[in-house]
């Protein structure tokens, strides 16, 4: 479970990567754009442009280098050419890039053209939960502290969490122990030792915190019908506290802000 600093240096060159991935995915106008088309974009970027590895594809079975997840779509949505992405839509891509046999792991949502203030508002709430997580990671700090934060955020502002979906262990492996729950007591689970590396990867609920998977066996949707979002990033623990292997351009690391 524990990293060397050889291994960790060589995670965040993919995630240094994946952050490239994403900000190609910035760069684009979703109006009008299939989840499938951006599927393709990012899985020939993957691996002409940046010479890696959509580590998603062949995994348990899975065909393609994202998931995409819109709107009532809580995660593991599969990218398809009927879905057109409208003004108004939130929809997250989670992406995973092997590169030198080592794996990152990020997703963000997107708002699509113009969305509902309660839509963005849930999107901006997400996001905060995970980095309200991320800073709850430090040497000698539990996993509960980090999915307390989370969910305490997330109730203040009258959402809900995902129970059944966590964050996880990554390296050579996609999904290595532990299991990141993004709920939970304080001073309770797993104590954080300087060499770990997992995800923090939230899914947050605008209604009730209910889910269920659809009949292709993949897509997992709010019971309720309402919106859900999620935001991810690869983190390792340090010496002092935290650094976040996927970090994108123009993100600040906690502490920072
Ligand atoms: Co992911
Ligand atoms: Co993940």
């Amino acid at each position: 479970m524990i990293k060397r600093p050889e291994e960790i240096a060589l995670m965040a060159k993919s995630g240094e990567l994946l952050a490239q991935v994403f900000s190609q995915l910035d760069s684009l106008d979703l109006i009008g754009m299939s989840t499938m088309q951006v599927n393709d974009l990012v899985d020939s970027f993957i691996v002409n442009q940046l010479n890696a590895r959509p580590a998603s594809k062949g995994q348990y079975g899975y065909a393609y280098a994202l998931n995409s997840s819109r709107n009532n779509v809580v995660c593991h949505g599969v990218p398809s050419p009927t879905e057109i992405l409208q003004s108004g839509d939130i929809v997250n891509f989670d992406i995973t890039l092997e590169a030198n046999g080592y794996i990152a792991d990020s997703s963000k949502t997107y708002l699509v053209g113009t969305v509902s203030a309660p839509a963005k508002r849930l999107v901006e709430g997400t996001y905060d939960a995970m980095w309200k997580g991320i800073k709850a990671v430090r040497p000698g700090a539990r996993l509960g502290d980090v999915g307390y934060a989370i969910e305490r955020h997330a109730r203040k502002n009258g959402y809900t969490v995902v129970r059944e979906y966590c964050g996880h262990g990554i390296g050579r492996e996609m999904h290595e122990s532990p299991e990141v729950l993004h709920w939970g007591k304080p001073k309770t689970g797993l104590m954080l030792r300087e060499g770990m590396v997992f995800t923090i990867e939230p899914m947050i609920n605008q209604g009730q915190h209910a889910v269920h998977t659809e009949e292709d066996g993949w897509t997992v949707v709010t019971s309720d019908g309402k919106l859900s979002a999620q935001f991810e990033h690869t983190v390792a623990v340090t010496r002092n506290g935290v650094r976040v292997l996927t970090l994108r351009p123009g993100e600040k690391a906690p502490g920072h802000q």
